[in-house]
């Protein structure tokens, strides 16, 4: 049995909203991408491995979702870039709660301000 307990599960989009077409959610720095498939709910992450593209808008038909880019494909079931074994986007947990899908996340990062970056730089930290 696995802890689920220590992360909130995190509503996305209705089904409805993601029935056409994948979409994107932005969770802090990270950008996920919800969608229905084969009845069931998926999310990966939403930024495409070869230059980093949105992947909402890409078409999307049997799972397969193309980046709108230069049409890398990925297998929205497991994340896997199709014809390169062991590139995957990551896979998060989904589920539907009353209509609404829900993935759980890690905690959220927002990037540092302007003014926190010089602070942490005059500090001495690290950049990140
Ligand atoms: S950025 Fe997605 S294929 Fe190039």
């Amino acid at each position: 049995m696995t802890d689920t307990a220590s992360t909130p599960w995190t509503p996305t989009f209705t089904v409805e909203e993601v029935d056409a077409a994948p979409r994107r959610f932005d969770h802090g720095e990270l950008g996920v991408l919800v969608a229905m498939v084969d009845g069931l709910p998926r999310a990966v992450s939403a930024d495409c491995l070869h230059k980093g593209a949105s992947l909402e808008g890409g078409v999307c038909r049997d799972g397969v979702v193309t980046c709108p880019s230069h049409w890398w494909r990925y297998d929205l079931r497991d994340g896997s870039l199709q014809g390169t074994p062991g590139a995957t986007l990551t896979v998060y947990p989904a589920r539907v709660s009353d209509g609404v899908i829900e993935v759980d996340l890690p905690e959220a990062r927002h990037p540092r301000s302007l003014r926190e970056t010089l602070l942490a730089h005059a500090r001495g930290e690290s950049a990140v």
